[in-house]
């Protein structure tokens, strides 16, 4: 069965066919909806890469890896057989004119034997120095001619920093409508990152309190348990604040802040999240060293194996100055949040992979009850846990059964898992379908990016300029380093602390 709401004939072609993502992400995604009926009933999936291969060849790659990274599991045959005649190979040099020829004469193919013009979606699931080229030689063979047809997706990074990010920007809106480009931040497809905007803009009762009178700071963690692994190559030139920070955990801060948007239209959802990245602090020099604190990962044990420190990973520099943690105290100058400490942390090697928004609120303004009732009372706080736990908890504070006056906090849940029976969809599927349907809500506009970028420039510079002493600062299986705590706990607070569901 094909969804009424996704009817047009739509082909992809994904530079990087036989790459990581693909394999991991796309191609079974791909599959999931097509199984959930959401692909129109002309489709084609062309996949691209160096390698010569055959169509044939590619299909059976690409059940290998839906076999591996689906969350449905195997691929059952009979299903199997009616996807894989969807899907071909074409060797490309993404350099060569003929390249793009050779696709301008598949895509024609199709839409001959369909009837019918399709919409054509690129996605660059490359290496982002190959973005400039593969736009530009789209252009010139004029496959992305038609801005109501054709649409480029883009993976972040966009852009190294923010002269690199305007350059990106600039070179891709000389060639396309800003209409036709999709960057991705794969977090914003993750379907508890959507409910924030769900849970705050549909439910009246949230609004008069998330503002600086109740809420008193929030915390906005992305903890993981992996090391970098093989991707020093690419992570060593990055570091944690670009890797994360300046995308993904400046996503979550902007969905936690923003300004109630008057509708669900895409541009006006991201002018509002323009807006409190505008209305975010710089940092002098000064105030990064007071502000923004780094880590890098030593050896260590998770789980009962030893694993090795971030300067022994595969490739790695052992000198390297680039930080696997960062932890920043923000603030966003507006009538609404001033005063407000946004906490963001986030890093590798940690004791556990979880991410997690904590919205503490002020104290009660006057306790009733007399002191040793309260024994193990704690402010209220709302908790947005967006993985692996998927759920929203309330904080509040109840009186212990018993003869005796006695509170403490209990969490009043709303878990995914007990509420709803159908298993949340991946974030690439939610991303891919809105590139089908031509939905931008839950994709970067380049302003946005650039915005981000301005932000965390002068802590970039401030932590180039300087090279730690003190790395590897951390061991694996930690929370990170000490800094991080210090930062937070000269406010008088500290990290909110995981697991979620540990008894109390
Ligand atoms: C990517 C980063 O964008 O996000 C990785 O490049 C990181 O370093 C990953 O591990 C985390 O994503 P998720 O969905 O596993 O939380």
């Amino acid at each position: 069965m094909n969804s009424p709401k996704n009817n047009q004939p739509t082909i992809f072609v994904i530079f990087g066919g036989t790459g990581d993502l693909n394999a991991r992400k796309l191609a079974p995604a791909l599959y999931n909806l097509f199984l959930d009926g959401w692909l129109p009933e002309q489709f084609a999936i062309i996949g691209t890469g160096r390698t010569e291969l055959t169509d044939q060849a590619f299909q059976e790659k690409l059940l290998a890896d839906i076999n591996q990274f689906s969350r449905n599991g195997k691929a059952k045959p009979a299903t199997w057989t009616t996807f894989a005649p969807h899907i071909y190979y074409q060797v490309a040099d993404v350099k060569n004119a003929d390249t793009y020829q050779a696709f301008a004469g598949h895509i024609a193919h199709l839409e001959k034997e369909w009837s019918t013009k399709a919409n054509v979606i690129y996605y660059l699931a490359v290496a982002p120095e190959f973005f400039p080229i593969i736009a530009t030689n789209l252009a010139k063979s004029k496959l992305a001619a038609d801005p109501e047809c054709t649409r480029i997706v883009i993976e972040k990074p966009i852009g190294h920093d923010l002269e690199s990010a305007r350059a990106l920007n600039k070179l891709l809106g000389e060639i396309f409508d800003e209409q036709q480009i999709y960057r991705i931040d794969h977090y914003l497809g993750k379907e508890t990152v959507q409910n924030i905007m769900a849970f705050r803009f549909a439910n009246a009762i949230l609004e008069p309190l998330w503002n600086r009178n109740y809420i008193e700071h929030v915390q906005i963690s992305v903890t993981e348990q992996l090391g970098v692994g093989d991707r020093s190559g690419y992570y060593d030139g990055a570091g944690a604040l670009r890797d994360m920070i300046q995308n993904h955990l400046l996503q979550l801060l902007c969905l936690v802040a923003m300004e109630p948007p008057v509708n669900f239209n895409a541009d006006e959802v991201r002018n509002r999240k323009v807006d409190v990245l505008r209305a975010m602090r710089r940092f002098t020099p000064e105030e990064v060293r007071e502000s923004a604190v780094r880590g890098q990962y030593g050896p260590g044990w998770i789980e009962g194996k030893q694993v090795p420190g971030y300067r022994e990973e595969k490739d790695a520099n052992p000198q390297s100055n680039t930080e696997t943690f960062a932890a920043v105290k923000f603030f966003v100058d507006n009538w609404r949040w001033q005063g407000v400490p946004f906490y963001v942390r986030t890093g590798k090697r940690l004791h556990r992979s979880a991410s997690i928004i904590s919205i503490q609120f002020k104290d009660a303004p006057h306790c009733v009850f007399p002191p040793e009732t309260g024994e193990s009372w704690q402010q209220n706080r709302l908790i947005i846990s967006i993985q692996p736990e998927m759920s929203i908890r309330l904080q509040v504070q109840a009186k212990r059964p018993g003869l005796d006056m006695m509170l403490n906090t209990v969490d009043m849940v709303f878990d995914y898992k007990g509420t709803y029976i159908a298993e949340a969809p991946e974030a690439y599927e939610t991303l891919l379908l809105d590139t089908m349907l031509g939905d931008q809500t839950l994709f970067m506009r380049g302003d946005q990016v650039e915005a981000a970028w301005d932000l965390v420039m002068p802590i970039l510079n401030s932590w180039q300029g300087r090279t730690s002493q003190s790395f590897p600062n951390y061991s694996a299986d930690s929370w990170g380093p000490e800094v991080a705590e210090a930062l937070i706990a000269r406010d008088g607070f500290h990290w909110f602390s995981l697991p979620l569901n540990a008894k109390k």
